[in-house]
């Protein structure tokens, strides 16, 4: 009974066809949309915590999360060529496997999108504090620069706030990034490509900078952790450290919600997707060789975690003995240059990021605006936090519910941590999306599929395999995060969403427009 609330596919479909996009979009576009939305805190932050999990071998972490996000890439695109409205995953399983688990996929939704802008946020922190100090020499006191640090003690969770409270400027960019959002601010396609051509130009620099200055010998060990922690528990290692940096892939969907608008997607699509992800694996390579080769990763002792107490504190010491490793940096990419006394360039990299990160918060708050807003349409969250505004009309309650939630993770929160358990919802979502896509081709092989992924039985396997793989690889904390936030929702679903669902309670609607919200960023010209 439970799994048979199943939104049938052409009722999703006529909602569809009420909007008509035209199809405008090729390769070289798609590729740029992709490379926009997925390089941003991943790359130029994370890159510390990726080091102190694999050392030199993140490299190899690189690889490995690229390519399960190149197979669940394939399946995404199939489904969301097929399933062109808003919600995402959400719908989709909505539409394959019923009510229950789109859900539960939604609300996992909500760690993928939400947290991550938390965890964008911290991560702007980072490089705003070192360009403000590099430039005025001001610090903010250490308790209101970061959040304290986070572990699991015996099982339970254990909090440290000795070296940290409060990440202020966190809170801050958060907080103006959802007032932007609530005045209806959108961006420009073309402040966006700008904002593009930023990102990748500070890439450039940083390797081109980096790589003739790289030094072989930083690069032994190559895998000082192992491929799986060394008995440390999950976590670190190669694979722990690709477990977390998959977080610097995500946005990548932001191509198949385009491939209804793009020209000729079974040969556009695939090359739009696989093409932003292979770029951006190249520039990742690039950008760890550099940093690493040229100061080394400096991993601090074996087995700890980025983020925990230990970290912190290890870190505080090496610091007091005027050492200033990679892995302890908030802002990794500037602060290699500044090692390599290139002051102005790290200023100039950290510029980039101050520039550039806002717009990945806004597009991951405005992501889970449209996923909260699908669910309360259809009457599985409470109908007025889709209200609009009579003025700015946008859906500014759920909007700024949203916002508050993400700056409190932002204060609280290291940005490794937030990542990880983004992540953790992001996996669920793809593993749920490429299931999806095989029980269609099952159930309903005779439907008209504008993109096909190739060899389905091979690649939608492998990223089921993929996305498991990476979720239990992650942290011990994260991977608990799901289940426990998945029970608080399975509540709430059956305290309100069950009772209250348009189609458990027989409304079908079909709605005159797909959402009532414009798009954050104009379809590019
Ligand atoms: N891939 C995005 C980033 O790294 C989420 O910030």
């Amino acid at each position: 009974m439970l799994f048979q609330r199943v939104k049938p596919l052409d009722k999703i479909l006529e909602t569809a066809a009420k909007k008509s996009l035209t199809r405008q979009l090729g390769a070289f576009q798609l590729t740029m949309l992709g490379i926009g939305a997925i390089i941003g805190t991943g790359i130029f932050v994370l890159t510390a915590a990726a080091a102190q999990k694999a050392g030199p071998g993140m490299m190899w972490s690189f690889v490995i999360a690229g390519a399960v996000c190149a197979v669940a890439a394939l399946c995404y695109s199939e489904i969301a060529s097929m399933v062109p409205v808003s919600g995402s995953a959400y719908t989709y399983t909505y539409a394959v496997m019923g009510e229950l688990l789109a859900w539960t996929v939604g609300w996992a939704l909500i760690l993928e999108y939400a947290v991550a802008a938390s965890a964008v946020s911290v991560g702007w922190s980072g490089y705003f504090m070192g360009l403000v100090k590099s430039a005025t020499g001001f610090e903010l006191p250490a308790l209101l620069a970061s959040g304290p640090a986070w572990s699991f003690v015996g099982g339970m969770p254990h909090v440290d706030f000795s070296h940290g409270v409060f990440n202020l400027p966190a809170v801050l960019i958060a907080l103006a990034v959802t007032a932007l959002l609530v005045i209806g601010t959108t961006e420009s396609a073309r402040v966006n490509a700008v904002l593009v051509m930023i990102k990748i130009a500070a890439l450039v620099v940083f390797i081109a900078v980096t790589l003739p200055a790289v030094n072989g010998t930083h690069f032994e060990p190559f895998t000082p952790n192992g491929w799986f922690g060394n008995g440390h528990g999950a976590g670190l290692g190669v694979v722990g450290a690709a477990a977390s940096i998959f977080f610097a892939y995500v946005g990548f969907d932001a191509v198949s919600t385009a491939a209804e608008e793009t020209k000729n997607p079974q040969r556009n699509v695939p090359i739009g997707l696989l093409g932003s992800l292979a770029v951006c694996t190249i520039f990742y390579l690039l950008v760890a060789a550099g940093a690493v080769g040229v100061i080394g990763a400096q991993p601090t002792a074996a087995g700890v975690q980025p983020g925990s107490p230990e970290f912190v504190e290890q870190c505080k010491a090496l610091l007091a003995l005027g050492q200033q490793p990679l892995v302890c940096s908030n802002e990794a990419l500037a602060h290699v240059l500044r090692m390599m006394n290139h002051n102005r360039l790290g200023d100039m990299v950290g510029l980039a990021a101050n520039l550039a990160l806002p717009s990945v918060i806004l597009m991951m708050l405005y992501g889970q605006t449209r996923i909260f807003f699908v669910m309360a349409r259809d009457g599985l969250l409470p109908e007025k936090l889709a209200d609009v505004h009579p003025k700015w009309k946008t859906p500014h309650k759920v909007t700024i519910i949203t916002g508050v939630f993400v700056a409190i993770a932002a204060a609280l929160f290291p940005v490794g941590q937030l990542a990880d358990i983004s992540n953790s919802g992001t996996l669920f979502a793809f593993f749920m999306v490429a299931l999806a896509v095989l029980i269609l081709r099952v159930k309903d092989p005779g439907r008209h599929r504008p993109f096909r992924t190739p060899m389905v039985w091979v690649v939608a396997p492998l990223a089921v395999a993929g996305t498991v793989f990476l979720f239990i690889n992650l942290p011990y904390e994260a991977k608990m995060v799901l289940p426990v936030w998945g029970a608080i929702g399975l509540v709430l679903y059956f305290l309100y969403g069950y009772r209250k669902s348009h189609l458990g309670r027989g409304l079908l609607e079909v709605h005159e427009e797909d959402s009532g919200i414009p798009p954050p960023v104009p379809p590019i010209q």
